[in-house]
Parts: structure tokens; C-alpha cells; sequence
């Protein structure tokens, strides 16, 4: 999703700016822009594709001056063109703005500014923010006030960033993330820490309402009714030092790769809240779990453990349909938020109706500053370090090892949870991935492939499904599979590709059927299972571990699967089109 980015200093401002946003490409995006402050007056530079190609064309990082703002544009409002991209400057040029979120009343305020004069260049909602203040700055000549001014005229959400033509920089926040980073030779203001992650790890997380006017006579934060707010600076974890491939060609490969370690390390910051939540969930009137994505796959899986081992019943649902339930809430309802990022506009919203109706949330999330930690009663961290590629990998494993986790402390040892196990298993599906290299050239021109699985492997059959969406495009439907025979077998020809997951347990034989009557219709058979069988045309084993253990384990051939075959079709694993890592817009 859009990333903002703002720098004041000692230094050149777009070269730092351009390396930001280079750090936070994995958010997702399709146009990029910088516009720096020099000599009085505001330059700007922009235009569709990725940073280094933008760069190469426009020169971004040439721009001179010591202040400067930078923005990757995730389309919402309007095509992906040059004028749509950001920043957007006012009609007379003294300021120009970075925003991300979506300005829900642009189109009055658009109107009334055009009576009032001001002028616009491109179809964006943001581009009412530059005018909206300049409108203000006219009248008031004061950056303050002009700021307290336009984000009471705003409806909707935005983390926007300003550059006045005084040189001051200005950034204001309602419902999407923003960060100050407190450097030695200047001031980062961003959306993610990892915009300015090698500058400094001393940063201030600004609260919603409130906005920070940042010069060089140092840092002043307001809240949205202009009163001074103080704030004391935090220091981000080491590990968000850990962005770098290393030997690896991309981040999803590695993060592939890191599983062995972090679904142990799930959750081991946080064991207090994990007990803690755990106790909840033994006492709950009622029990949800929410999550999008691959997060409400994860829910999912939950759904089997909690019912077969813990005998709880617990109700998935998916956050954005929240909205169109919201009286299934009550109080002493508990409800399990999961999120790699913390910041998804529709869990966000999902947890602020249930806590509305009076139940607690317990968020089982990766980024343990994000917006969804703070409105939790309890939050347990996945510890897996940052996840920079866009498909979800190592989160994935994680929330279901702290699932686990919970299931295993409420049954008392049931679950017969072993992840050093799991962990060897992995460890071994990742030592020699030749035989899915191998399949991965053969999916390379193929148009449709389904995975099935029945039981707990049909949510595993899900996540399958959205992996190789996500890397390859490749249209790929997840099933359960007894519903093959109402209605998919029809689909089943000499050109389709299916997977099964099929590991040997009380599901085997009724998906070792379906696997038989998809091979009678000419499709190719791809069994992912620690038995062979004849009936696959590629047989991906996987190593034996204890039933319950299952979906840890046949989840990892699917996302590498997936990956190469991203790779044979010569996409960019990393960052799929049209999709953005943390989707912070409803
Ligand atoms: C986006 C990503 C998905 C991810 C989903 C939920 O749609 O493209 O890969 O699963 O968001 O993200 P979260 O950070 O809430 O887990």
C-alpha cells in the first residue's frame, strides 16, 4: 500500500528519500515520487513504474535540497498515470503533499475549492489535502493553523506528509501509520520504520489526531485541537535491521527458508500475554476469530484444532464481512485478531465493532507497534522479523504455531505439539527442492489448477490456492474434496493441474479417491503427502510427523512451489502486481 516518507536535515534529502522508499517497496505500489525544497521553492519529480526505473528516467534522487517528501502510490483514486502519482503540489506550488488512506469527502471539498480558485492537475482524492492547505496558508500565513484548519475539513482516513514554502515540513495522522525517526543529522517521518531503518532506531509513534511540524529548530506534535502533546522516543528492535536478502535472489525465498527457526521462535517474546490469552479463551461467552487474506487461512486451521483438541467452538470470520454482521458480538465475547502487519483497514475495523459490542481482543500480530496492538487487551507477537515479500510465508506458520500453542495449554498436551519436529521436517522439505523446481517449469504455461484437501488440509488447500495466485497468476481455486464430484469435475481436463494434499491420515483415502477420479478425466495429479501412490503424476513427499502437525508441514512445498513457478514465468515474487503487502484502505 502507498508509502510516505519525509526527511529534514544536514543532508541531501532525495537520496535518502529514494533508499526509503526502495526499503518499503515490499508495502506494494505502482507510480513513485519525490519533491524536495530548495532555493524557496518546491521540485517535484514523478511517474509510473518501479523506483530504480522512475529513477532512471527522471533522475529522483538528483534533486537538490536538505527537505524533501517521497511517495509510492497504490491506486485507488484514479488510473496509474505520471499526474496521479505523488506528490501532489497546491495550485500555486508553496506546498506539496504525500498522503496515504483515502479522503472520503474529496469530491465536495474538490468542488468548493475549484469555486474558490484553487486548481487540479490529476483525478486522486490526496490532491485536495495540497489545496486544502494552501487555501488555509492564504488565509492564515501560520503552518499550525493552517494544519488544525484542514484536518478538521477531512473525512476519512490519511497519514499525509506536507513541504511549505518555508522549507517546514508538516504530517498529520487519522487511521493509517505514521512514524518519526529521530536521526543525528536530521528527522525521517514515515509510514513504516523501515523507510529510515539504517538511519536511525530512535523513533516517536504518532497517535491518531495528531499531527508534528518538523523544521530545523527541532520537532513540535499537536493534536488534532492544536494542543501540544509529548511523546517519548522508542527504540525499534534490532531485528528490523534483518531487511536484506543476503545469499538468498529474493525475500520470499528467504522468508521461505526461515521457517525452520521462527515457527519455534512464535510467540516466545510474548509468553505472558500468550498465557494470559490462553486463560481468556478458557473463560470466553463466545469465541471469533478474524482475519484477511492469508490470516483468515490461518483462522481457519484454528477452526479444526480448537474444535478436534481443545473442544471449544470457535467461529471464523472474515474481517471484511464483519461489517455486515456486527451484532454477533457481545460482551464477554472474545475475539482473536490475526495479522501479519497490524495495520489491515478491515481487521482494524472488524476489532473496533466487536470491541463496540464489549468484547476483548486478543491479536496474535507480527509488528507489535502496529495500530491493531495498541486497541488489543492482549497481543502476542509472532517474532518471525520483518516479512518483506508481499505473499504471506513465514507469518503464515507462525500464527498457526501460536494457534498451536494455545490449543496445546488449554487441552493439556493433547495436541502432542513437537515443533522441533516440525522444525526438522521443514528443515528437511527445504534441503532439496529439486523435484519442485522440477514441477514448477511444468505449471509455467498452465491456465488453472485447483488443490484440494479435506479436514484441517482443506484451509492448507486455501492458502495453496492464494500463493500461486498471488506469485504466478495463475488462476488457482483451493477445494474441499468431497465437493469435487458437485460441480469442479467438470473442469477437469488434459490441461489442468491438480494438487493434493493428501498426508497420511484419517483423510487419506477419501482424497486419494478424488485423486483417482480427477486422473480418469485426463488431469495431471500432483500428490503432496508422505506416501506415494500411483496415482500421482509428481508425487512432493513430505516428511511424517504426528497427525496433528500436519498443515506446518505440507504448507512449505506449496509456497515454494509457487515461488518457482513465479520465477520459470518471470514474475517478481517479491512484489506481485496489483497487490500491496499491508492493505491499509477499506
Ligand atoms: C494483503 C496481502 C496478503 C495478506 C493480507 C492480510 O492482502 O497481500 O498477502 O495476507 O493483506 O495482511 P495482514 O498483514 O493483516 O496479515
Amino acid at each position: 500500500m502507498c508509502s510516505i516518507i519525509g526527511y529534514l536535515g544536514l543532508n541531501q534529502a532525495a537520496p535518502i528519500i529514494v533508499k526509503g522508499l526502495k526499503r518499503m517497496e515490499y508495502r506494494g505500489y505502482d507510480s513513485v515520487g519525490v519533491a524536495t525544497f530548495t532555493n524557496k521553492q518546491i521540485l517535484v519529480r514523478k511517474g509510473v513504474g518501479k523506483v530504480i526505473e522512475v529513477n532512471k528516467t527522471v533522475r529522483l534522487d538528483e534533486l537538490s535540497g536538505t527537505v524533501g517528501i517521497g511517495h509510492t502510490r497504490w491506486a485507488t483514486h484514479g488510473m496509474v498515470t505520471d499526474a496521479n502519482a505523488h506528490p501532489h503540489p497546491s495550485s500555486s506550488g508553496e506546498v506539496a503533499i504525500v498522503h496515504n488512506g483515502i479522503i472520503t469527502n474529496h469530491e465536495e471539498l474538490k468542488k468548493d475549492l475549484q469555486q474558490k480558485g484553487y486548481a487540479f492537475k490529476s483525478q486522486t482524492d490526496s490532491e485536495v489535502i495540497a489545496n486544502l492547505l494552501q487555501y488555509h496558508y492564504d488565509k492564515t500565513r501560520n503552518i499550525k493553523q493552517s494544519m488544525v484548519n484542514t484536518v478538521a475539513d477531512l473525512r476519512g482516513d490519511y497519514a499525509f506528509v506536507a513541504v511549505f514554502e518555508d522549507g517546514t515540513l508538516s504530517a498529520a495522522r487519522l487511521h493509517e501509520p505514521l512514524l518519526i525517526g529521530i536521526g543525528k543529522e536530521g528527522y525521517f517521518i514515515s509510514s513504516d520504520v523501515l523507510g529510515f531503518v539504517e538511519h536511525t532506531d530512535e523513533v516517536i509513534y504518532l497517535d491518531n489526531r495528531e499531527f508534528v511540524i518538523i523544521s530545523s529548530g527541532g520537532i513540535q506534535i499537536f493534536d488534532f485541537d492544536s494542543n501540544p502533546v509529548h511523546h517519548q522516543i522508542t527504540k525499534v528492535s534490532k531485528e528490523f535491521a534483518d531487511v536484506y536478502k543476503g545469499e538468498f535472489a529474493h525475500f520470499t525465498l528467504k522468508e521461505i527458508s526461515e521457517q525452520p527457526r521462527t515457527i519455534i521462535n512464535a510467540g516466545n517474546n510474548t509468553k505472558l500475554e500468550l498465557d494470559l490469552a490462553t486463560d481468556f479463551i478458557r473463560h470466553a461467552k463466545t469465541l471469533y476469530i478474524t482475519g484477511s487474506g492469508t490470516s483468515y487461512n490461518a483462522a481457519l486451521v484454528a477452526k479444526f484444532l480448537f474444535s478436534k483438541y481443545a473442544k471449544i467452538k470457535i467461529e471464523p470470520i472474515i474481517s471484511s464481512e464483519v461489517h455486515f454482521s456486527p451484532d454477533i458480538f457481545e460482551q464477554q465475547s472474545i475475539l482473536i485478531a490475526l495479522s501479519q502487519s497490524g495495520e489491515s483497514a478491515d481487521v482494524l475495523e472488524a476489532v473496533n465493532i466487536a470491541k463496540k459490542a464489549g468484547a476483548k481482543i486478543i491479536s496474535i500480530v507480527n509488528i507489535m507497534t502496529s495500530s491493531l496492538a495498541q486497541l488489543s487487551s492482549i497481543s502476542i507477537g509472532l517474532g518471525c522479523g520483518p516479512e518483506i515479500g508481499v505473499a504471506a510465508t513465514k507469518s503464515f506458520t507462525a500464527q498457526l504455531a501460536i494457534l498451536y500453542k494455545i490449543v496445546d495449554k488449554i487441552c493439556e498436551g493433547a495436541v502432542g505439539l513437537d515443533l522441533t519436529k516440525v522444525s526438522e521436517a521443514i528443515k528437511k522439505s527445504l534441503s532439496d527442492d529439486s523435484k519442485i523446481q522440477e514441477i514448477a517449469k511444468k505449471l509455467k504455461n498452465v491456465s488453472d489448477i485447483y488443490i484440494l484437501g479435506r479436514g484441517i488440509h482443506y484451509p492448507i488447500a486455501l492458502e495453496s490456492s492464494l500463493k500461486l495466485k498471488e506469485l504466478t497468476y495463475i488462476h488457482a481455486e483451493g477445494l474441499p474434496g468431497g465437493e469435487l464430484k458437485h460441480g469442479p469435475l467438470a473442469l477437469m481436463d488434459s490441461n489442468t493441474y491438480v494438487i493434493m494434499i493428501n498426508p497420511d491420515d484419517s483423510t487419506y483415502s477419501d482424497t486419494l479417491t478424488s485423486a483417482r477420479e480427477i486422473k480418469a478425466r485426463g488431469a495431471k495429479v500432483i500428490g503432496i503427502s508422505d506416501k506415494p501412490s500411483d496415482v500421482y503424476d509428481y508425487w512432493v513427499e513430505i516428511p511424517k510427523v504426528d497427525e496433528s502437525m500436519y498443515p506446518l508441514v505440507e504448507i512449505i512445498p506449496v509456497q515454494l512451489l509457487a515461488y518457482y513457478a513465479a520465477v520459470e514465468k518471470e514474475t517478481d515474487p517479491d512484489y506481485p502486481r496489483n497487490l500491496a503487502k499491508s492493505v491499509t484502505v477499506k
